[in-house]
């Protein structure tokens, strides 16, 4: 049968007290809103459609590479009438719409599968997940009949019944598309909050004889974030899953309650991880590596035994049983060979460096091709801006660059070739040769006792 999702993502969210509209708040690192595109995709949803209103132009950006579509709800008049602003996406289907909220980020793509099968076997018109709680303030309340489900009503318009109801609508639903659209005309806003809310479309339904069916889930994954304090409580429930996930795969972290890690990474066998260690985007980690404390890498590789201490890797590699840090940077498209050493106070930036090349402390290498086995000494700088162009070093194979060197780019160091400390070197060294490129030492003996500078004691 024909499905598709509709994911109600229009309002700003007055709850969260933000400029940003509320959707677009990350939890794990990534937008509410593509959490959720991205579990309707797991769950074999193709076709998606993002309700937009305030902050329309944010949220189709921050969507952008997902390959939804859009329908605009200018004016915030509730969640019927966000769908009712989805009807040009929706009229002339025939099958399911899975209708989710973009607030509501831990539900699980099984879930929403399971959502999916229940309302497909049952024949329903309408099947929605409820939960069980002990304190449902704020939710709207599944009214039942027996077992069937009557109708439901929100929060601000209970009755002292129905506020006593412990079993609330999680805000995600399954509908037939046309008896969906059927009963979205027949909304009134005649409550409470004065909005055309969706849940109303149920008790239309049941009264027009419909099939209404729920499926009761774990409260965590109901969660709608409102407020900031909700989208702590929900980053944290999502990091435990994710570092539960890495744990049962063999990974040791030393203090789950401070390991930060995304969604998308992938973390080898034997890996251990020290607290406050920050694993975003679509880093890859390899096995028996040591991450100890304070690290943020992004969107990586890091290959197998690599150790890093205290350091930022972005958007780059690392090879295997490589050394980084304490307290080195390495910026976007650096290349760092295998057994490799960059130590502290370090900064690579769009770099290759060779297998087992040696860059211990205090050195600076931009834009430059270095080989394998060379050996920097401590202060090098290559000089790669002359403040309006950027220009390329390449360093050979078994090159030991002395301390405090600076390297003028455009410039080429061959194999074998030492450079002296202190060297200022401008043209190309060739292969397996001394470069020295300083002023020569000169001392003038007895210079300070002549100019009355000192006065010794035995004179
Ligand atoms: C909604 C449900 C409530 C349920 C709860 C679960 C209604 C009327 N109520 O309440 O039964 O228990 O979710 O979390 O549906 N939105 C729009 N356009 C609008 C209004 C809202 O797109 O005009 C979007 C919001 O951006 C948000 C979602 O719909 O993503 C839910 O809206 P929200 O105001 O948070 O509804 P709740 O009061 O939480
Ligand atoms: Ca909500």
């Amino acid at each position: 049968m024909y499905k598709c999702s509709l994911i109600l993502a229009a309002g700003q969210g007055k709850r969260i007290k933000s400029n940003t509209p509320k959707v677009l708040h990350k939890v794990c690192g990534k937008e509410m809103v593509n959490h959720v595109i991205d579990t309707m995709r797991t769950a074999g949803l193709e076709d998606v459609n993002v309700i937009i209103g305030k902050g329309s132009e944010m949220v189709k950006g921050a969507t952008a590479s997902r390959n939804v579509t859009y329908s605009l709800q200018e004016e915030q008049l509730g969640t019927g009438h966000a769908v009712l602003c989805a009807v040009d996406f929706l009229k002339g289907k025939q099958g399911t719409v899975a209708i989710f909220t973009g607030d509501a980020p831990l539900v699980r793509a099984e879930t929403a599968s399971a959502l999916i099968k229940l309302h497909e076997e049952q024949g329903n018109s309408a099947t929605l997940l409820s939960s069980i709680i002990d304190n449902p303030n704020g939710y709207g309340r599944i009214v039942r009949e027996g077992e069937a489900v009557l109708k439901i009503v929100e929060h601000k318009d209970c009755n002292e019944e129905e506020l006593k109801i412990k079993e609330i609508n999680a805000g995600m639903y399954c509908f037939d598309i046309e008896d969906l659209l059927f009963s979205l005309n027949k909304l009134s806003n005649n409550n409470a909050q004065g909005e055309y809310y969706l849940t109303d479309v149920i008790g239309i339904l049941k009264e027009d004889n419909k099939k209404v069916g729920a499926l009761p889930v774990d409260f965590e994954e109901t969660i709608g974030v409102n407020s900031r304090g909700e989208l702590a409580v929900t980053e944290k429930i999502l990091r435990d899953r994710i570092n539960k996930k890495h744990m049962d795969n063999g990974v040791t972290l030393i203090d789950p309650n401070s390991t930060y890690i995304s969604l998308e990474a992938e973390i080898g066998q034997d890996t251990v991880i020290y607290p406050n260690n920050v694993i975003e985007g679509d880093t890859v980690i390899g096995k028996d590596c040591l991450l100890y404390p304070n690290s943020r890498i992004f969107n990586s590789i890091i290959e197998d035994g690599v150790t890093i201490q205290a350091s930022v890797v972005l958007e780059s590699k690392i090879g295997e049983g490589t050394t980084v840090g304490p307290y080195a940077y390495i910026r976007p498209e650096s290349i760092i060979g295998k057994k490799a050493r960059i130590g502290d106070f370090v900064e690579i930036k769009k770099s290759t460096i060779g297998d087992k090349t040696k860059v211990s402390h205090l050195t600076y290498i931009g834009d430059a091709e270095v080989g394998s086995d060379c050996n920097f000494g401590c202060g090098t700088v290559v000089v790669n801006y002359d403040g309006t162009h950027k220009f390329k070093t390449k360093i050979g194979d078994n090159v030991f660059v002395g301390c405090n060197t600076n390297l003028v780019s455009p410039v080429e160091v061959k194999d074998y070739s030492y450079i002296a400390a202190g060297s200022t070197i401008t043209e190309e060294v060739p292969e397996a040769s001394l470069a020295i490129a300083r002023a020569r030492q000169v001392n003038i003996q007895g210079w300070v006792e002549k100019k009355g500078l000192i006065k010794r004691k035995d004179k």
